[in-house]
């Protein structure tokens, strides 16, 4: 199975930031416990490359990503510490040729039918929708797919446990992503049993939307 079958099985790519590296594994566990196999570790903190080194060590069951990536050095520090999959909230076109280049599965973000375009010149049949809330929700992703039948969005930003089953109900969806169930503020807390249960939340939520 490729990393697209495997996230559009999952149906959600929380979006995880980690302010101190000791978190990251029992964060991992707290999603894995609920049912959510993948995560996306964003740069936007220092210890982003430590957090992901410490989860693709202790819990290999995770299938742990970099997110907020812009640079080519940030894509390959991510992927030495073990990042198996890299997402942009844009589209660095040299970040994309070296995941390309290194057989890394690459999720530029695409908010307009040009960098649509671009994504599909490059190849990418899935790109990040970000931030979803603000570029016009589920109705522009719909308004997109209508013109691009053959790519699938990653939508992340202002995304919930209130309004997820709006986007997981369209076919050009791939997956969602976002950090509702798993807050900065819940990893500093450590509040590890919410984590759990949030996760639990939004995999029931995602496999009733599937069966139906
Ligand atoms: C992202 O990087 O995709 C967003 O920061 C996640 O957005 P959210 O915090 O609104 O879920």
């Amino acid at each position: 199975m490729s990393f697209y079958d495997d996230i559009s099985k999952a149906g959600i790519v929380p979006v995880v930031v980690i302010e101190n590296a000791e978190d990251a594994v029992p964060t991992a566990r707290a999603l894995l416990a609920g049912g959510i196999k993948f995560m996306e570790i964003t740069f936007r903190t220092a210890c982003a490359g430590e957090a992901i080194d410490k989860v693709a060590k202790e819990v290999p069951e995770m299938y742990v990503g970099a997110g907020t990536v812009i640079t080519v050095e940030q894509a390959q520090s991510a992927v030495k510490k073990g990042a198996r999959f890299i997402v942009s909230p844009g589209f660095p076109k040299d970040v994309v040729a070296w995941c390309q280049e290194n057989a890394i599965p690459v999720c530029p973000g695409c908010v307009t039918p040009t960098e649509i375009i671009e994504a599909v010149k490059c190849g990418l049949k899935v790109v990040k929708f970000f931030p979803a809330g603000v570029y016009g929700g589920i109705k522009a992703v719909k308004a997109l797919a209508s013109v691009f039948g053959d790519v699938k969005f990653l939508p992340t930003g202002g995304i919930d446990a209130g309004n997820m089953v709006e986007y997981l109900g369209e076919s050009s969806v791939i997956a969602i992503g976002g950090s509702w169930v798993c807050t900065k503020k819940d990893i500093r807390d450590h509040e590890f049993e919410k984590i759990t249960k949030l996760s639990r939340e939004a995999v029931d939520t995602i496999a009733k939307v599937k069966e139906a």
